[in-house]
């Protein structure tokens, strides 16, 4: 279905995440049918270039980032929406240009795909420059603030110039298509919900392990670690949707008040339910410290933790969080551990039988239930533990590889209006007031990361964190 038409104008639109992320899903969605014909993309950065270079750029990042099939000349139909204006963020030249692609009685997006350094001069220069009213949407990136009072202050900058109903602030976890099926299964069926509170889980794990390390992007991740890099916001976000209650409606704020009442149910996290990592040298490549070229950094490319939520649904089931650079396998996955039967009636000997809801993220996007059954065979009264498993690909069948990726339907759901997927001002510092005494915690006691090999999974310390409780980490694989 197509949206409304538009005028989408990206800041930073040479940047790495339009030509890998943003264009590409873009083109893609116009193959679909859903980007109306005369839809215009604007690209804005501060150096000159012609608007035939920059579809030239917007062509090859297509080809490289994610090309889709499509019908000979669409490629070159879809270039011919894309414009570009080297525009000063911070000074006056390029926006009158600018102003003059946009046109009336259309919805108008601005995506800033720039540092968070400037999005007051860009926020304050659409509106005095008469590019944006009142119905536009403007799009924010992570990281939003590096603490509690930087996010504040953002908020603060923003909220002079739009209201929290135009401003989209992307996490791209909310877009993945098995995040939002995580709502579907919870409050889409009958058969998990009377289930999910203290009485029945024992336990939480949510793990986003990853195979690469900083890559090229050294100097900023130095400076955040893994705590707000990938805590703060996405595995937040996954934690949000697990425990919220349910919203009376999937309408915006229904759900974000939600996420946001567990966000504040948060209890501090005491200094021996955390561990800190750092990946070693291992394989052909470098540790960390070479990396970043700090050989003295104590920032962690890996943490575990254990958090508790206290509230009446959840006080005494563990939520146990990890994620971390450098691990055995990329995989991201959210596993319910159920309680035991309260009772055996096939004997000690039957061991330990639990059931597992597993929701894979990525890759192979699914749902296993473990479910204890009888061994197959003559061998008497013996209990196995079988996956009931679904792959969504092999459920739903081959349209699911049409699936968009996050950044698509996200960009999609600014042209809609729809903030559901979006993170709130409120909710975003309510994460930040909960990681900000984490992290000064670590500073305080001068914390030293725990150095861990490569392509295993993560510190020692992170595998005792469960030990501890009588738990095991489910396996990285
Ligand atoms: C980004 C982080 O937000 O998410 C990266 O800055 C991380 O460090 C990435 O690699 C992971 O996203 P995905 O979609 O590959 O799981």
């Amino acid at each position: 279905i197509p949206v409304d038409s538009f005028d989408l104008v990206i800041f930073g639109g040479t940047g790495d995440l339009a030509r890998r992320k943003i264009l590409p899903g873009l083109f893609r969605r116009y193959c679909a049918g859903q980007v109306p014909p005369e839809a215009k993309i604007i690209g804005a950065a501060r150096s000159e270039m012609s608007v035939e270079e920059f579809r030239e750029m917007v062509r090859a990042s297509i080809e490289e980032f994610g090309s889709t099939p499509h019908e000979p000349g669409q490629l070159s139909s879809f270039l011919e929406r894309v414009h570009y204006e080297a525009v000063d963020a911070t000074g006056d030249d390029g926006w009158e240009a600018l102003k003059s692609h946009l046109r009336d009685d259309t919805i108008r997006a601005f995506y800033f795909s720039v540092g968070p350094s400037l999005f007051g001069a860009i926020a304050e220069r659409l509106r005095d420059k008469g590019l944006a009213d009142a119905e536009s949407r403007i799009v924010v990136e992570k990281p939003f603030g590096h603490d509690l009072a930087s996010a504040k202050s953002l908020n603060a900058t923003l909220a002079q110039h739009f209201d929290e109903t135009q401003i989209y602030r992307i996490d791209h976890y909310l877009g993945k298509e098995t995040v939002q099926n995580l709502m579907a299964v919870r409050f889409g069926n009958m058969l998990f919900e009377p289930l999910w509170n203290s009485q029945y889980v024992d336990h939480i794990q949510i793990t986003v392990a990853e195979t690469v390390g900083v890559g090229g992007r050294g100097s900023y991740y130095d400076k955040s670690g893994a705590m707000r890099d990938m805590v703060q916001n996405h595995l937040m976000q996954l934690l949000c949707l697990i425990a919220m209650e349910p919203p009376a409606k999937f309408d915006p704020d229904a759900v974000r008040d939600e996420k946001l009442k567990v966000i504040r149910a948060l209890d501090p996290v005491e200094p021996h339910h955390m561990v800190r990592g750092q990946y070693a040298a291992g394989g052909d490549e470098e540790g960390y410290r070479v990396h970043v070229e700090n050989e003295k950094s104590r920032t962690e490319s890996f943490v575990a933790m254990r958090v508790n939520i206290s509230n009446w649904r959840w006080a005494g089931t563990p939520f146990y969080l990890r994620t971390g650079k450098r691990l055995r396998a990329r995989t991201s996955e959210i596993a319910v551990v159920f309680k035991d039967a309260p009772h055996s009636i096939f004997g000690a000997d039957a061991g330990r039988h639990r059931n597992v809801l597993s929701i894979r993220l990525q890759p192979n996007e699914g749902m296993t239930l473990d479910v204890t059954i009888k061994e197959p065979g003559p061998g008497g009264m013996r209990l196995v533990d079988v996956p009931l498993d679904m792959t969504f690909a092999d459920a739903l069948g081959p349209d699911t590889e049409a699936v968009p990726d996050a950044y698509e339907r996200l960009i999609m759901d600014v042209i809609r209006g729809n903030q559901t997927l979006f993170m709130r001002g409120d909710e975003v510092e309510a994460a930040w007031a909960w990681t900000d005494p984490i992290i000064e915690g670590w500073e305080a006691r001068g914390d030293v990361p725990k150095p861990y090999d490569p392509g295993g999974p993560g510190p020692e310390d992170s595998l005792m964190l469960l030990h501890r409780d009588g738990r095991r980490w489910r396996e990285i694989k």
